[in-house]
C-alpha cells in the first residue's frame, strides 16, 4: 500500500462569548429573521479580549494531540491556515510552537482565506506522501471578530471566531488523504479582501479614516463564485478519483452561507442531510469552518472507519479545492 496521511487525531476550540443575531439587531440596521433567511446564521461565537489566534489555535491543537495519543515532541511540523494572525509577524504557527514548547521542528501559516485549511492539509500530505516527514498538525484558524467592520451591516452579520487542529500521520493501511485539489483565481482579489494594514496601505490615521483595516466583500459576486467553484471542486474530486457522489458519506464544505450549500448540493443533486452543517451555530469561521465541522462529525459518529469523506472550500484570492479523504 502507498504511503498516505492518516488523520490520527482532530481538535476543535470555540470561544464562550455567544453573540446571536437578536444581539446584532441592536448594533447595526438588521433583523434576526432577514440573516437566518439570507445566510442560514443563527449565532456566533467572539474571543475574548484576552483571546488571539494563536490562543485559538493552541487549544484546538491540544485537543487534537490528545486525541491522537502523541506528545507534542512527536511533530516533526506545524502549519497554521489564518489570515487573521496575532502580528504580522512572527507567524502564528511559531507561537503554537513556543505554546506547546516544542522546539527543533518548523513551523508556518498559510494564507489561503476560507480555504486556508484544505491548502494546509494539502501541503502537509506532501511532506508526509514523499516520505520526509511522519507526523505533522494542521490547524485552520481565525479570529474575523476583529477584521470585520462593526458598523457594516452587510459583513459583519457573516462572520465568528474558532479554530480545529488535525494531526496527520503516515499509514500503509489505505485510509488517508486520497487527493487533494487547490484552484486559485488572483484576477478576483477584490471580491474578498482587507486593504489596509500590509505595505500597500500601512496602518495610520488615513487607513483608520477611511476604516480600511475591515474586511471588504463583494457578497453577491462572491455567492455566484462560489457556488460555481465548491460544485467543480466536487465534481473534479469525484472524477479524478473514479467516485461517484454516492461514494461519499459525507460532504464537509466551508460553512459561509447555508444557501451556497444548498445551491451546490442542488446543482450536482447530493441531498442536504449528506452535508454537515453546522453554520447555524458559528457563522463563517473562515480557515477553521472545516476542522470544526470534521471535529462535530467525528464526535458524533457521523464518519466510520473507510468511509469516503469530502472536504470543499472557497474563500479569498480568490482561492478554493477539495480534500477527498478515506477515514
Ligand atoms: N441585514 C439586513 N439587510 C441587509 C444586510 C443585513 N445584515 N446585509 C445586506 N442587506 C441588504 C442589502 O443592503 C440589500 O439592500 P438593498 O436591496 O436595499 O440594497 C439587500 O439586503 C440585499 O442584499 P444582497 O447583497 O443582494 O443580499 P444577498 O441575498 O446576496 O445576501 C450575502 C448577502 C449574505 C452577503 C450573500 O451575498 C453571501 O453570502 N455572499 C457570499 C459571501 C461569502 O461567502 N463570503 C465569505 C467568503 S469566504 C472567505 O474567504 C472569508
Amino acid at each position: 500500500m502507498p504511503v498516505r496521511s492518516r488523520i490520527i487525531g482532530v481538535g476543535s476550540y470555540l470561544p464562550t462569548k455567544i453573540l446571536t443575531n437578536h444581539d446584532l439587531e441592536r448594533e447595526v440596521d438588521t433583523s434576526d429573521e432577514w440573516i437566518l433567511d439570507r445566510t442560514g446564521i443563527r449565532e456566533r461565537r467572539i474571543a475574548s479580549e484576552e483571546e488571539a489566534t494563536s490562543d485559538l489555535a493552541f487549544n484546538a491543537a491540544k485537543e487534537a494531540l490528545k486525541g491522537a495519543g502523541i506528545k507534542p515532541e512527536d511533530l516533526d511540523f506545524i502549519i497554521v491556515a489564518t489570515v487573521t494572525p496575532d502580528m504580522l509577524f512572527p507567524s502564528s504557527a511559531c507561537l503554537v510552537q513556543q505554546r506547546l514548547g516544542v522546539k527543533g521542528i518548523f513551523a508556518f501559516d498559510i494564507s489561503a482565506a476560507c480555504s486556508g485549511f484544505i491548502y494546509a492539509i494539502s501541503v502537509a500530505d506532501q511532506y508526509i506522501r514523499s516520505g520526509i516527514h511522519r507526523t505533522g498538525l494542521v490547524i485552520g484558524a481565525d479570529t474575523f471578530s476583529r477584521v470585520v467592520d462593526w458598523t457594516d451591516r452587510n459583513t459583519c452579520v457573516l462572520f465568528g471566531d474558532g479554530a480545529g487542529a488535525v494531526v496527520l500521520q503516515a499509514d500503509y493501511n489505505g485510509r488517508g488523504i486520497i487527493s487533494t485539489h487547490l484552484y486559485s483565481d488572483g484576477t478576483l482579489w477584490d471580491f474578498l479582501y482587507i486593504p489596509g494594514g500590509g505595505s500597500r496601505i500601512p496602518p495610520g490615521e488615513e487607513m483608520v479614516k477611511k476604516r480600511l483595516q475591515y474586511v471588504k466583500m463583494r457578497g453577491n459576486e462572491t455567492f455566484k463564485v462560489a457556488v460555481n467553484t465548491m460544485s467543480e471542486a466536487i465534481g473534479e474530486a469525484l472524477k479524478s478519483n473514479g467516485l461517484t457522489s454516492a461514494d461519499i458519506k459525507l460532504f464537509i464544505p466551508h460553512q459561509a452561507n447555508l444557501r451556497i450549500i444548498q445551491a451546490v448540493g442542488k446543482r450536482l443533486n447530493i441531498p442536504m442531510e449528506r452535508f454537515k452543517i453546522n453554520l447555524d451555530r458559528y457563522g463563517n469561521t473562515s480557515a477553521a469552518s472545516i476542522p470544526i465541522a470534521l471535529y462535530e462529525a467525528v464526535m458524533e459518529g457521523e464518519i466510520k472507519e473507510d468511509d469516503y469523506i469530502l472536504l470543499e472550500a472557497f474563500g479569498g484570492g480568490l482561492t478554493w479545492g477539495s480534500a477527498l479523504i478515506r477515514w
